[in-house]
C-alpha cells in the first residue's frame, strides 16, 4: 500500500521532531519544514530516514505570506498527496516581559508565527486535501497557555488561545469534507524552547505543579499525535487532547 504523507512544521527538533519520529515509526512519509538551512538539520533528517521514512525538507518561515503555497506545492511535487498536517512550529517571546512592559514588536512576531502562519497553512493544506478527496487529519499543537495565564508572556497565551479557536473553526468547516481536526495541548515539555526556564520548572515540578512529577518529552506528544493520525479517536473531531501530566487538573 502507498505510504501516507504528513507535513510537520518545525519537525526537525523538539516536539515537532518527536511527532515526526512517532509517525516515521508507524510507516508515514514526511515533509518537514523549519527556518534553518537543510545543511543545519541534516542529522535530524537522517535520523527520520533511519526510521524508514522518505523525508523531504522544506525551508520556510510559516509566518511569510508565500509559505502556505510553497509548502503545499512542495508536498504535491514530491509526494502528490497529503494525509496529515501537524501545525507544530511556534515561538516563545524572545524576552519574557510583564504585560505592562511588553512590546508590540514581540506581540506581532509571536502572533504571526504561532497563529497567522498555521491558520493560512491549514487553509492551503485543506484545499489540497479537499481537491484530492482525502479523508485527512489536521492537528494543531497549541499549549496549556491556551487556558493558563502567564503574565510574562501574554502574547504567547493569546496566540495559543487563538489557535484553539482556529482548531474548532477548521473542525466545523472540514467535517463535511471528511477531514478530522484536533488540538493537542502540551504542558511543560523538555525542549530548546524551555531550556532557559529549566531550573524554574524543575523546582515547580518538584513542588507538585504537575500530577505526574516529571517533565514531558517530545515523545509524549509524538505518541498522542500518532494515535490521532492512526485514527484511534474516530468520533472525536474538534476535541482537545491534553498532554500535560495533569498540570491543568483543578485542585483545592
Ligand atoms: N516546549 C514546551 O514546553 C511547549 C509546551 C506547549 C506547547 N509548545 C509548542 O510546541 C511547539 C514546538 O515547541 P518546541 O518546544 O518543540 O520548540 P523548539 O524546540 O524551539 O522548536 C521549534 C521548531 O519550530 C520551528 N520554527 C520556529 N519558528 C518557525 C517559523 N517561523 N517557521 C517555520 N518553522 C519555525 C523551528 O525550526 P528551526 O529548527 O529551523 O529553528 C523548530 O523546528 C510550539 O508551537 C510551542 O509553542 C511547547
Amino acid at each position: 500500500m502507498e505510504r501516507r504523507v504528513a507535513l510537520v512544521t518545525g519537525g526537525t527538533r523538539g516536539i515537532g521532531l518527536g511527532c515526526a519520529e512517532a509517525l516515521a515509526r508507524e510507516g508515514w512519509n514526511l515533509a518537514v519544514c523549519g527556518v534553518r538551512a537543510e545543511a543545519e538539520v541534516r542529522d535530524s533528517l537522517d535520523g527520520l530516514r533511519g526510521l524508514g521514512a522518505e523525508v523531504h525538507y522544506l525551508q520556510a518561515d510559516i509566518g511569510d505570506d508565500g509559505s502556505p503555497r510553497l509548502l503545499t506545492e512542495g508536498v504535491r511535487d514530491r509526494f502528490r498527496r497529503l494525509d496529515l498536517l501537524v501545525n507544530n512550529a511556534g515561538v516563545a517571546p524572545k524576552e519574557r516581559k510583564d504585560i505592562l512592559e511588553a512590546a508590540p514588536e514581540s506581540y506581532d512576531r509571536v502572533l504571526r508565527t504561532n497563529l497567522r502562519g498555521p491558520y493560512f497553512l491549514t487553509q492551503a493544506a485543506a484545499r489540497f486535501m479537499v481537491e484530492r478527496k482525502t479523508a485527512g487529519c489536521i492537528i494543531f499543537i497549541s499549549s496549556m497557555s491556551a487556558s493558563v495565564v502567564s503574565l510574562n508572556r501574554g502574547e504567547y497565551c493569546i496566540s495559543k488561545a487563538g489557535l484553539s479557536m482556529a482548531s474548532q473553526l477548521w473542525a466545523v468547516r472540514l467535517a463535511e469534507e471528511g477531514i478530522s481536526v484536533f488540538e493537542v495541548r502540551p504542558g511543560i515539555i523538555h525542549t530548546d524552547m524551555t531550556a532557559a526556564v529549566k531550573e524554574k520548572y524543575d523546582r515547580l515540578i518538584g513542588q507538585g505543579l504537575t500530577l505526574q512529577k516529571r517533565w514531558g518529552t517530545p515523545a509524549d506528544v509524538g505518541r498522542a499525535v500518532a494515535m490521532l493520525a492512526r485514527g484511534d479517536l474516530p468520533y472525536s473531531t474538534g476535541q482537545v487532547i491534553l498532554v500535560d501530566g495533569g498540570l491543568t487538573v483543578q485542585r483545592l
